[in-house]
């Protein structure tokens, strides 16, 4: 009798098996329409301008690579708590932001979930209808329940507010509520300013904890309107959970730069949960890795390449804007389907109402991968691919 006797295959992320499968395909012309990446109008992952530049200053320094305290870089949780919450740091939230650098924004996730699994073991998770794949079982492998509430609704390919306003109504008080602060994934269907704002009262009145999941900040509406959910949700005195990744923002993808900020009731309390998620991240991972993290503190500790970040981050955000055009130009108005959801959706994303065989003929007949739910990376459309992928989704949809 051996151990791994018991071994049974466990079930693989939807999104990485793409990516996995992209890899192992032979044909040359093969596009990758799977994982969340952005890609340049070359069909290459940027080096962003001011991280090569930070690259620089980081590889000059010729200082030792020793351990970073367990709450990570100073620079990059002070970047990451300016970039998120701006003035009011040192007015009304002055000392009651706790953020703690992490492993990407999964990491974020699993260490919130962590944290609300202390205080309240079990504690109930309600997330979008559809939501990220990885949502659900990171925050059950935490120990935490999953729900849903409403979200999207696939007949008009618009936020049934409606629905979810009553659903969020219902909650019990304590309920966590995960959000995307913009750039819905996978649906790319984000909440208007107004639902927003409606929202906010509404989880203030039911005493709900907010988590806001921001993966995609900057590539929505802009930074600063994709960040805004948090500044307003910070303002109603709730306890506050946001997850912030630089992965895409930065193009920093394998560094695994993150940062989990929560906003407490008091100075004392955020210092015993800088504390608390201090003791979780030391039982997994011990302390942070440096190199990503340096580089985006010096970004964003430096007015100059700051500026310049935001500026390539927005060039980023605009080609995304214009792909979305030139595919529903291409897809045209002859196909049995309505690609109107291009130029609705925001963000990496399009969420194409197209079924798994539909998803799978793409990818067995012209060689376009994307997620069997029919998400479409639209940051990797560039004017390479975009006639192919065009013919492909023409192709399963007049016949499928
Ligand atoms: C995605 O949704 O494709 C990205 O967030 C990457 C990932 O880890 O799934």
């Amino acid at each position: 009798m051996s151990l791994f006797d018991a071994l049974q295959p466990a079930t693989q992320d939807p999104i990485l098996l793409s990516f996995q499968d992209f890899m192992a395909d032979p044909r040359a012309e093969k596009t990758n329409l799977g994982v969340g990446m952005y890609y340049d109008a070359q069909g290459r992952i940027p080096v962003m301008r001011a991280v090569a530049a930070a690259e620089e200053q980081v590889m000059q320094r010729q200082a030792p690579w020793g351990y970073l305290m367990s709450e990570g870089l100073p620079g990059l949780r002070a970047g990451a708590e300016s970039l998120l919450f701006g003035d009011a740091l040192a007015g009304s939230l002055r000392g009651r932001v706790a953020t703690l650098q992490t492993l990407g924004g999964t990491g974020a996730i699993r260490l919130g979930a962590e944290v609300i699994n202390r205080l309240q073991p079990g504690a109930v998770v309600a997330m979008s209808r559809p939501t990220w794949l990885n949502h659900p079982s990171t925050f059950q492998a935490a120990g935490l329940q999953v729900a849903e509430y409403p979200y999207y609704d696939r007949a008009t390919g618009e936020v049934e507010w409606a629905a979810m306003r009553e659903a969020v109504a219902a909650m019990p008080a304590g309920t966590v509520v995960l959000l995307h602060a913009c750039c819905h994934n996978p649906t790319g269907a984000d909440l208007s300013p107004g639902q927003w704002a409606e929202l906010a009262d509404l989880l203030a009145e039911r005493r709900l904890v907010p988590f806001l999941d921001l993966a995609y900040g900057g590539f929505g509406d802009g930074l600063e309107a994709d960040t805004a959910p948090v500044r307003l949700l910070a303002a109603k005195g709730l306890p506050l959970f946001v997850a912030t990744s630089f992965s895409k923002s930065f193009a920093l993808y394998g560094e695994r730069v993150g940062a989990l900020s929560v906003v407490a009731e008091s100075a004392e309390q955020a210092t015993m949960l800088t504390e608390t998620m201090k003791s979780i991240t030391r039982n997994i991972y011990s302390t942070p890795p440096t190199h990503g993290a340096l580089l985006v503190a010096t970004v964003l500790g430096d007015p100059v390449l700051r500026a310049d970040w935001r500026a390539e981050l927005e060039s980023m955000r605009l080609r995304i804007v214009g792909t979305r055009q030139a595919l529903l130009d291409r897809v045209g108005r002859n196909s049995g389907h309505d690609f109107g959801f291009l130029t609705r959706q925001k963000g990496l994303f399009s969420y194409s109402g197209l079924s798994v065989a539909q998803m799978q003929r793409m990818k067995a007949e012209a060689a376009v991968h994307a997620v069997e739910d029919g998400r479409i990376c639209m940051a990797a459309v560039n004017e390479s691919n975009i006639d192919r992928v065009a013919a492909a989704l023409r192709a399963v949809t007049q016949e499928g």
